[in-house]
């Protein structure tokens, strides 16, 4: 659709920024933190370990202060699950209460709104040798962990976010440090999709304790959504990219705001031999969920078509797909350019997603991610001149305005990542932040921070409320 006129953005869009708790804050084994999974996972050859980070764990103060400076409304951070419970059940280490109980109130003294997300790629290492999410128990440690951060930081934080993205832990576990296959396996597909599916009961079951204990908290899933085209208008091509989107994004935001299974999906896993068992009440757990809005993280669409009927290896990162035998395979866009990292930008398909998004579940949504990574470089003089992520946040702000206009509800956007972070699986030198680190791969050098132009842009964009782009 042409718009003659622009709506504007919402007068209490929550413009901000995301970061992780594994990949920024470090102190990784400090004030009683037990090891999670990142933490003992054999490191990408040539990548930094998660020791350091962005050290934010003792910087969080400088941080905030410089987040508030570009006029944050909001900061999504993540919560390490081993910070709160070393074993991931059990005794609570006040430490790591304190320490977000101060974080918190570091972003509150600026008036940013903190979003909380629960889970972001970290299982506490206890629970992975008890089989991780392939227990049924995981259920119960999950609901136990979000229970306490309810009581604990509720009567702050008013946005919560369950899992970050549970389909990239489905679909592309090893490439993110997160998968364990019980050993003696003997079907690894059921597995990963009853590991999905506890995933699912568990997060229903942490929205609908969110609702009881604080009705006027606000909590959703936040899931890597982005649409898959058809290479051609073969009809083939179409039912190929109806099967990747199933797998791919509707699985997952059918079973979080209607409780059912997506029927595509479904019917795959039937012929694999591969449905996840449902213990008794899980149906009901799964309908009772009732999220209050879709965060949702994009980076960019892709492409795929007609099947040929061998295998292709599946999903290799997050963004990418190389196809699933029988389903669809994976193609390169030939009309988008990449990041120096190879992933495809687009950001008309953000417009597309996000349209598509509202049209399938009529809820709200709040990006909890879209960025570029780039080798950035720090001058003499201490600037970062990055126009490249200036633009590529530029072109996908202006398409949410686009959407807006569209008429879908958007609450916010909060772009990867505040601060310059570890990557899941490429190491530091592939930054995201408008806040430039001082440390390489290896050497520490001075961790001081650095605003980069996309700092001073970003600080405007906020200023005008997305007028000035
Ligand atoms: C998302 C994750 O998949 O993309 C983040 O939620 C991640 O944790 C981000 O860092 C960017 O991906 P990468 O692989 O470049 O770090």
């Amino acid at each position: 659709m042409l718009h003659k006129t622009l709506k504007s953005f919402p007068d209490n869009f929550l413009w901000g920024a995301s970061t992780s708790a594994y990949q920024v804050e470090g102190a990784s084994l400090e004030d009683g933190k037990g090891p999670s999974c990142q933490d003992v996972k054999e490191v990408p050859e040539g990548t930094s370990d998660l020791k350091v980070c962005a050290d934010h764990y003792h910087r969080y103060k400088e941080d905030i202060a410089l987040m508030a400076e570009m006029g944050f409304k909001a900061y999504r951070f993540s919560i390490a699950w081993t910070r709160i419970l070393p074993e991931g059940t059990g005794e609570v280490n006040p430490k790591g209460i304190e320490f977000y109980n101060n974080l918190i109130d570091e972003c509150l003294k600026y008036n940013i709104e903190p979003i909380v997300t629960m889970f972001h790629f970290d299982m506490p290492a206890a629970l992975d040798q008890r089989g991780s999410w392939s227990n049924r128990d995981s259920v119960d440690w999950f609901v136990n962990f979000s229970k306490i951060l309810f009581e604990n930081f509720g009567d702050r934080v008013k946005y919560w976010l369950t899992i970050n993205e549970q389909n990239m832990l489905t679909l592309v576990g090893p490439v993110i440090g997160t998968m364990t296959i019980p050993e003696g396996c003997t079907n690894e597909l059921k597995e990963i999709y009853q590991q999905n599916h506890h995933m699912l009961v568990a997060q229903a079951k942490a929205m609908a304790l969110c609702h009881e204990m604080l009705p006027d908290a606000k909590i959703g899933p936040a899931p890597n959504i982005s649409i898959i085209y058809p290479e051609s208008c073969r009809p083939e091509d179409t039912i190929a990219a109806q099967n990747a989107n199933a797998m791919r994004n509707w699985l997952y935001l059918d079973a979080y705001v209607y409780g059912k299974y997506n029927n595509l999906v479904w019917a795959w896993l039937e012929e694999k031999d591969a449905c996840p068992e449902f213990a008794p009440g899980d149906e009901e757990i799964l309908k009772n969920a009732h999220p209050d809005f879709i965060g949702f993280n994009y980076y960019n669409t892709s492409v795929c078509k007609e099947s040929d009927g061998t295998e292709k290896g599946g999903a290799v990162s997050q963004q990418e797909n190389s196809g699933e035998a029988g389903l669809f395979d994976g193609v390169k866009n030939p009309y988008l350019k990449t990041t120096e990292f190879g992933w495809e930008i687009d950001p008309v398909g953000f417009r597309g997603t996000i349209r598509e998004i509202y049209s399938r579940y009529h809820l709200p949504m709040l990006v909890t991610e879209n960025g570029l990574g780039a080798y950035d470089k720090l001058t003499e003089d201490g600037k970062v001149h990055d126009p490249y992520r200036i633009e590529y946040l530029r072109k996908h702000i202006e398409q949410i305005q686009l959407a807006i206009t569209d008429d879908c509800e958007m609450m916010g956007y909060c772009p990867w990542s505040a601060i310059d972070l570890i990557s899941t699986h490429e190491g530091m030198v592939k930054r995201y932040g408008f806040i430039y680190v001082d440390r390489d791969e290896f050497d520490l050098k001075t961790m001081d921070r650095y605003r980069k132009d996309s700092f001073y842009w970003y600080k405007k964009v906020i200023a005008t409320n997305g007028a000035d782009l």
